[in-house]
């Protein structure tokens, strides 16, 4: 069965390289429509076509493109942009910060407190780590509709107690790593535009945080804790790497969400450098398939966050899950699907694929043919590739707007986030993609994990708004 034999091959290629996939798909196409099987094979060509194939070395290029025109246009005006450019009111550290700091890191539904000493030279030590969840299931909800912005920061308040074991003497400076799309004024003054994420509590869109940060603060007689610096989580990454190394200018999250942010010199500009927090997740100059739009559109946002709901670890899983529903003639059915599931679907080198028949007859209640397994395997594998490719696309657009006309520079972009971490496929995309739209000067750019960089960058904000005092 020659047909059937290229079918296989494809499969373990896939793993290997996406081109040779693509040729190969054509190849292969036929066999497709051969299947006997419970997928319904007519709904497996245009999922291949426009999930799996969908972005060629033309699109990235065009996407990429669009990015820097994006950028470009919103260094002029933001309105005119699909970025929000929202300005950060700080710049790159120099590397010798030092000092005992307080880190608040609220981003998701797990907030943390450190105390972290910054010892220069790019050194730094943890002193004392506090987390709680803003929402246990039947207890407390400090995240949903329910909630108002006092019971959160109170709930906040408290775990900053905790982190200064209850000591209200010695002074400290919080530096505020808040993960959600802010209007700055300054390092301090940091407006919530709009929650993301799923966020709903009452009474923070459009308030500056760190005031009510501070009020809950002296509610608890915590006054020798004194808030001064708000960064998003993608300027925290930023400060965080760079701090350590240099030639850093990229900095982003690539986890549950996903955004990016970078160092604008603003040359020839009145504007002091700084770094800006694109809110990338809002990118729209897209190709959106049939399950994104109609994610999109079922989302709590509509039209919000288009790029984020493409390529993020929080929404990967549930396109899974939609296109899925489809092939197993059960359109609108929610399986739950996660990205942790993806990625397991996608290591999997058993005969026979059993884990990927284990969990997809878990979630959906259906047992796979092995070749339906592989076409699963397949569709994860193209999704996580899609997001590499789109996310590479975007640093690109960033690296040709900072070179201008001038040669590319050397440089490292930080990342931090599950899914560049530990998703299977996402580092070597983002690699591959880098050199196809690179070229030779690819090889003057990395990307560097800097885990863990929203508790550090937030000290490292609040040591430099002691010399922006
Ligand atoms: C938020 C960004 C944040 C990103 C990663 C997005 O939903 O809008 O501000 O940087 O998630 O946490």
């Amino acid at each position: 069965q020659p047909l059937q034999w290229l079918a296989q091959l494809k499969v373990h290629l896939l793993r290997k390289t996406t081109y040779i996939v693509m040729a190969l798909d054509h190849l292969t196409s036929d066999v497709q429509t051969l299947d006997t099987v419970r997928i319904d094979s007519t709904l497996s060509q245009p999922l291949g076509t426009s999930l799996l194939l969908s972005l060629s070395i033309e699109n990235l290029h065009e996407v990429a493109a669009d990015f820097r025109y994006d950028l470009h246009k919103g260094l002029e005006n933001p309105d005119e942009s699909s970025l929000r450019m929202l300005k950060s009111y700080v710049g790159l550290p120099t590397g010798e910060e030092t000092g005992e700091y307080l880190a608040l890191d609220f981003g998701g539904t797990n907030v943390r407190v450190l105390r972290i000493r910054l010892d220069g030279h790019g050194k730094f030590e943890v002193l004392k780590k506090v987390a709680k969840p803003l929402r246990v299931e039947g207890v407390y909800d400090f995240v949903g509709e329910g909630s108002t912005a006092e019971q959160q920061f109170d709930f906040i308040a408290e775990l900053v107690d905790e982190a200064i074991e209850g000591d209200h003497t010695t002074k400290y400076l919080l530096g505020h790593t808040f993960s959600f799309p802010s209007e700055q004024t300054d390092l301090y003054n940091a407006k919530l535009i709009i929650w993301t994420k799923e966020f709903a509590t009452a009474g923070v869109e459009g308030k500056v945080v760190n005031d009510l940060l501070k009020e809950a603060l002296h509610r608890q007689g915590i006054d020798n804790v004194e808030p001064t610096a708000v960064i998003n989580d993608t300027v925290a990454v930023l400060l965080a790497a760079a701090y350590k190394q240099a030639d850093t200018y990229i900095g982003s999250i690539y986890a549950t969400g996903h955004n990016t942010c970078y160092f604008e010199p603003f040359k020839g500009k009145a504007e002091r450098p700084m770094i800006l927090n694109l809110e990338s997740g809002g990118f729209m100059k897209l190709a959106p398939n049939r399950f994104d739009a109609e994610f999109d559109a079922q989302s709590e946002k509509p039209g919000e966050q288009r790029l984020e709901k493409m390529v993020s670890g929080r929404y990967m899983g549930e396109l899974f899950g939609m296109a899925i529903a489809e092939l197993l003639g059960e359109k609108g059915k929610k399986y739950g699907f996660t990205s942790i599931d993806m990625s397991n679907i996608i290591l999997d080198e058993m005969a026979g694929l059993t884990e990927v028949g284990r969990i997809v007859s878990a979630k959906t209640g259906h047992d796979l043919e092995e070749v339906d397994r592989q076409r699963l395997q397949e569709l994860a594998s193209a999704l996580v590739v899609r997001s590499a490719r789109l996310v590479t696309a975007t640093y690109v657009g960033i690296i040709w707007q900072l070179a201008g006309d001038d040669a590319i520079k050397k440089q490292h972009i930080a990342i931090d986030g599950s899914v560049y971490e530990k998703m299977p496929l996402a580092k070597e995309n983002i690699m591959r993609a880098l050199s196809e739209l690179l070229g030779e000067s690819a090889s003057l750019v990395d990307t560097v994990l800097e885990n863990g960089g929203s508790g550090l960058g937030a000290a490292i904000a609040a040591a430099m708004s002691q010399k922006q005092a």
